[in-house]
């Protein structure tokens, strides 16, 4: 079970400085201190947290502590810093309101551990993820690098922080960071080139000299001895507990957690390194002719190396220490500087250059942990400022340190009371105002915009003429005399004329925290924060990327003639700023206290305690809250805390929560004077009454667990007795059953045994008689056999002689009657029976015959020559007869398919069949080739338009032939024309008709016996046309053409039918000579084609190859 301790368990002193009792100084140092020594190092006002700088490590940051306190009510555990990191980080994430965490106390007072245990805890609590723990490693990891370039060793701290940091962490609706933004207020710069005695300069100049490895020194032309640098302090640059070189591996590991690239880095260092070497640039005086002392560069090897670390051209830095351009107006006068000067110039170098790159990493860290969403955000701020300092030699800086520190005392001031009234007015609750100091007057000393002390700084810096430090104090001493916050010696106030422990040169304000002398030397230069142009805009030239973006206003392109905006004027707007914005968040106030000025635990000394405590006004922040009443509390947990004082509250209270308070409180007889009931809490006036309640409580707690102890152990001594009972009776249950299961199997296994005993011989007995019976009756059977067999094997013997005898009866009998029938029929059944019976046979033979036939019909195919096979000699005619019908019958069926063309064709071929079958050995070659006719398309083809012209008739049949020369034999192609009158010859190539030939004229044609295409047209003699004589033509379609050629003369009736010879010789008419034309085979050797060749006058030779 979970144990809730509370604030009130256990205490040590008091928690809760409200309830402290009586309430006086001493007694609030006393708790303090008590609490201090029992390391308790923090206490609550009500809500704020004071916390004393332990200077120790205390083991309550462990995760288990985190686990404790995360998500409890405030004052329920022991107070702790984590208590109230959870308290705001609930309320931003389940309320939706924005946060802020002000951290105060003076310096070395624990604020930036504070400000970093805060952080460590939100990160611990919200959220996971992969994402999300980037998102917070880099938040964390953004202090190391912050703290390495913006804390230093002072004589208060060993870290402390010379800026003032303000980080808004962004959450989620969740309640997940997303990402943060940093504000830096002004940081201290002139410690870059001097440090009081017994501190340091910033961190990042020793842990680089101590930490980085000798080939990146040699890199950034730098030596590991600290002394060789005019800008580091030698006395304290060794910090006990300060490991200067594990710490720069830290910070180079947080750089590359927070996004900084390899380059970046490198560039960060050696601007560090830059600075270093600058500090190290000294001048010597050289006399000009007109008399004055120019500064001169005495050493230039530093010089040369800071130049090439940055990339700037030496001769142009050179320059820049020892003449100053002003320009005014359109003019450009160029000055001399004298060696005090020239130092003033490298030192703002120096300064700007650190306080840049320190801005530049602000921003840059930014960059890296912005958030990447533009979606609305809670905001969680966590205010860590450098704290109130008073040092031996307070200037400039701790003037504006304090101012600050004034003003987060002011919103104290303002929120606490604010946050108390309203609590009282929001519960209805009457309130009385209390006093207490109000450091706005000296909020306004300084800030005023007419007579404020920075007004008039800024006002004497602007001032033409003369200004120097002792001028501004002249106006303050005149202006701020009757201010009861200031004091100087010069002030007409004669109180401070005699006052020794203040210097001329000084002037003195009452802070809240305590009075703090500043000289003013140096005032209006800090404030002026002046760099000579020409020193900027030698930075801008430099060829180093950094550097240029930090000295924009060196861009000789953008001259700016307008004065900058002074430090303090600067510094008043940034602050402002701040201040509204945490206006605007619910404020939780964390009050660092620190114990001993020697930065050692344990010690606690009461003077700076008490001090500490007046000025942090922290009397009064008690008083005020007791004023009204000491506690309050919600009406829920009240009641849930004292419930068992009342019987009618305990164990239960079922009505709201308010009346069940009411109900208890009055029956508890508490004053009504003591307590108020608000809207949603109890308010207790005096710490008293909550410590009555408390007295009670445990009493009442003691007589609970005394009541709760007897129920319990009555409880379990009868839970024991009841255990002890049942367990018995099982066990009792459990033997009887064994007994009486063991028991009965022996019975029931000797009455088995008898049993199959008797069973056994009464068996024995039956199966005895049953043998006998059966032997007996075997007997009786065998002898019944033996006697009906003899008996039946005499009936059988009987049986088969009286059959015998029957059949011989039968027998004789049917050859009797058969005798008979025959005698009486014989006449009738010779003569006719014979015929009637071949008659019906042959009838039936055929009939046979005839189906078979039709069953086994052969296909309807013309050429089919199947048929089926004669089954009966007789049959044969009949046979070969129906054959031949069926035959024709399918041949006829066959032919009804063909069309009129198809029929043409196929008389075409049997015509070419007539003339040529069996007679030229072409023909069988040309039967299964189609007769075309027009071969080449003569009416399609545009090439013989003007030929198709010439001839009227229809062409039946165009081809290409050979038309062979009369002289030599040899062929020339033509194109050959057939039509139903006549045929013609054309050229091929132009379509001009050569000789057009009426058919009639055409007597004869002539063609061989073998393959060749020859054949010979012969024309009637003394026809118009035979002039030139016959004409002899070869062509691969001769068949078709003769056959066309013979059909035409077949069907006209005006000549006589065209006769085909068909011979291996034959004679044509050549004009007068008659040319014998001879086809002679010859031996495929000599070629594959038909040659043809004159031989002489009388004789032309065709040699057609034989085929293969
Ligand atoms: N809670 C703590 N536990 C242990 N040591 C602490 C704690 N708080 C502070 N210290 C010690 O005190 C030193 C100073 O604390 P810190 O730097 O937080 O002071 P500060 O208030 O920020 O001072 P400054 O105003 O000078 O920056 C720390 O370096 C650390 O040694
Ligand atoms: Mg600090």
């Amino acid at each position: 079970m979970e144990v809730k301790t509370s604030l009130l368990d256990n205490m040590i002193g008091v928690g809760d400085m409200v309830l402290l009792e009586p309430l006086s100084e001493d007694s609030f140092l006393g708790n303090l201190k008590k609490r201090f020594d029992h390391s308790e190092i923090y206490t609550y006002i009500g809500s704020v947290v004071i916390s004393m700088n332990p200077y120790r490590s205390l083991p309550i940051y462990t995760p288990e502590k985190v686990e404790e306190y995360r998500n409890r009510n405030f004052y329920e555990l022991s107070p702790h810093i984590y208590a109230l990191a959870d308290e705001a980080y609930r309320s931003l994430r389940d309320q939706d309101k924005d946060q802020c965490i002000l951290i105060t106390g003076e310096s070395g007072a624990g604020k930036t551990e504070a400000s970093k245990l805060v952080m460590s805890y939100v990160a611990a609590v919200c959220g996971k993820g992969h994402e999300v723990n980037k998102v917070k490693e880099q938040l964390l990891q953004s202090n190391p690098v912050l703290e390495a370039f913006g804390n230093a060793k002072t004589v208060r701290n060993d870290n402390s922080s010379r800026f003032g940091k303000y980080m808004d962490i962004e959450f989620d609706f969740k309640g997940d960071p997303l990402g943060g933004v940093i504000s830096n207020y002004l940081l201290e710069k002139s410690r870059v080139v001097k440090q009081p005695r017994g501190e340091r300069n910033f961190h990042v100049f020793y842990q680089l000299l101590s930490g980085a490895s000798d080939d990146t020194l040699r890199k950034l032309k730098l030596d590991r001895d600290f002394s060789k640098y005019n800008y580091l302090s030698l006395d304290s640059a060794a910090v006990s507990g300060l490991d200067d070189a594990a710490n720069f591996r830290t910070v180079r590991n947080a750089m590359q957690i927070v996004g900084f690239m390899e380059d970046e880095v490198q560039s960060v260092l050696e601007l560090v390194a830059a600075v270093l070497k600058l500090g190290n640039i000294e001048f010597k005086p050289e006399s000009r002719c007109n008399g004055t002392d120019e500064s001169r560069v005495k050493d230039k090897n530093d010089l040369k190396e800071m130049c090439e670390l940055l990339g700037i051209e030496q001769s142009v830095l050179e320059r820049a220490f020892s003449y100053r351009t002003v320009e005014a107006k359109m003019e450009k006068v160029s000055t001399t500087l004298n060696v005090a000067q020239a130092y003033y110039a490298r030192d703002a170098l120096a300064k700007n250059l650190y306080s840049r790159l320190f801005s530049w990493l602000v921003t840059r860290i930014n960059e890296s942990i912005q958030a990447q969403t533009k979606a609305r955000h809670k905001v969680m701020g966590v205010l860590d400022i450098y704290g109130f300092e008073i040092f031996e030699d307070n200037s400039f800086e701790q003037f504006i340190i304090n101012y600050c520190n004034e003003k987060l005392q002011q919103i104290f001031i303002e929120l606490t009371l604010r946050e108390e009234q309203e609590e009282y007015i929001r519960e209805g609750i009457e309130w009385t105002n209390i006093e207490y100091f109000n450091n706005a007057i000296i909020c306004d000393l300084i800030e005023n915009n007419q007579n404020g002390i920075l007004a008039m700084l800024d006002e004497e810096c602007l001032r033409p003429g003369t200004v120097t430090d002792e001028t501004f104090l002249d106006k303050l001493n005149t202006i701020c005399a009757d201010h009861q916050h200031f004091e100087s010696r010069l002030n007409k106030n004669s109180k401070f004329l005699n006052d020794h422990s203040l210097p001329h040169n000084c002037f003195r304000i009452q802070h809240y925290a305590g009075k703090v002398l500043y000289r003013v030397e140096g005032f209006v230069d800090k404030n002026n924060d002046l760099l000579y142009r020409d020193l900027s805009q030698a930075m801008y030239k430099a060829n180093h990327s950094l550097i240029k973006q930090l000295f924009p206003e060196g861009n000789p392109a953008k001259v700016n003639l307008k004065r900058p905006l002074t430090a303090g004027f600067q510094f008043r707007a940034s602050v402002g700023t701040l201040m509204r914005n945490l206006q605007t968040k619910n404020p939780n106030y964390i009050r660092c206290i620190k114990p001993n000025d020697k930065k050692a635990s344990h010690i606690f000394t009461d003077s700076l305690v008490r001090h500490q405590v007046r000025y942090l006004g922290l009397m009064e922040n008690v008083r005020v809250r007791r004023a009204g009443y000491a506690f309050r509390q919600p009406y829920e947990p009240c009641l849930e805390r004292y419930k068992m004082l009342c019987k009618r509250t305990w164990p239960h209270w079922k009505g709201p929560a308010r009346e069940g308070v009411e109900v208890l409180m009055a029956d508890l007889q508490i004053p009504t004077e003591e307590i108020s009931y608000g809207r949603s809490k109890i308010f207790i006036r005096n710490p008293r009454t909550l410590f009555f309640l408390e007295e009670k409580r445990k009493q009442c707690l003691q007589d609970l667990a005394t009541l709760i102890q007897k129920i319990y152990r009555g409880w379990k001594c009868r839970t024991h007795f009841l255990l002890m009972k049942k367990s018995q009776i099982v066990v009792a249950a459990w033997y009887r059953r064994y007994a009486q299961q063991k028991k009965y199997r022996n019975i029931k296994s000797a009455t088995t045994m008898v049993q199959s005993y008797t069973r056994g011989w009464q068996a024995r007995k039956l199966l005895r008689e049953l043998k006998h019976q059966k032997r007996c009756e075997e007997a009786v059977t065998t002898i019944a056999a033996f006697w009906h067999g003899t008996q039946a094997r005499r009936e059988l013997r009987r049986l088969k002689e009286e059959a015998r005898r029957k059949h011989a009866v039968a027998l004789i009998w049917a050859y009797w009657q058969g005798l008979k029938v025959r005698r009486e029929y014989r006449k009738f059944f010779r003569a006719n029976a014979g015929k009637k019976i071949y008659d019906f046979t042959i009838q039936r033979i055929i009939q046979k015959y005839f189906l078979g036939l039709k069953s086994s019909m052969p296909s309807m195919s013309p050429i089919d020559r199947k048929w089926p096979a004669r089954p009966y000699g007789f049959l044969d005619g009949v046979h070969t007869e129906l054959r031949k019908i069926f035959h024709h019958w399918r041949c006829k069926k066959y032919r009804d398919q063909f069309t009129e063309e198809k029929k043409a064709v196929y008389e075409e071929k049997l015509e070419a069949s007539e003339i040529f079958k069996d007679k030229k050995a072409l023909y069988p070659s040309s039967v299964s080739q189609p007769f075309k006719g027009d071969y080449l398309e003569i009416s399609k083809n545009p090439k013989y338009q003007k030929l198709n012209s010439a001839v009227d008739e229809k062409v039946l049949l165009a081809d290409v032939v050979n038309k062979i020369n009369r002289a030599n034999g040899k062929g020339t192609p033509r194109i050959f024309l057939l039509t139903k009158k006549n045929f013609v010859l054309a050229d091929q190539k132009t379509g001009q008709v050569k000789a057009s030939i009426p058919l009639p004229d055409v007597t004869s044609v002539s063609v061989s016996t073998q393959k060749d295409g020859f054949f010979a047209l012969k024309l009637k003699e003394g026809s118009a046309s035979a002039v030139k004589g016959d004409f002899l033509l070869s062509s691969e379609h001769l068949i078709e053409i003769i056959t066309k050629l013979h059909r035409i003369g077949a069907t006209a009736a005006d000549r006589e039918k065209l006769k085909v010879d068909i011979s291996d010789e034959f004679l044509v008419q050549f004009k007068q000579d008659k040319v014998c034309v001879k086809f002679i085979q010859s031996s495929p050797k000599n070629g594959n084609s038909v040659s043809c060749k004159r031989k002489n006058n009388r004789l032309l030779e065709v040699s057609v190859p034989t085929s293969p």
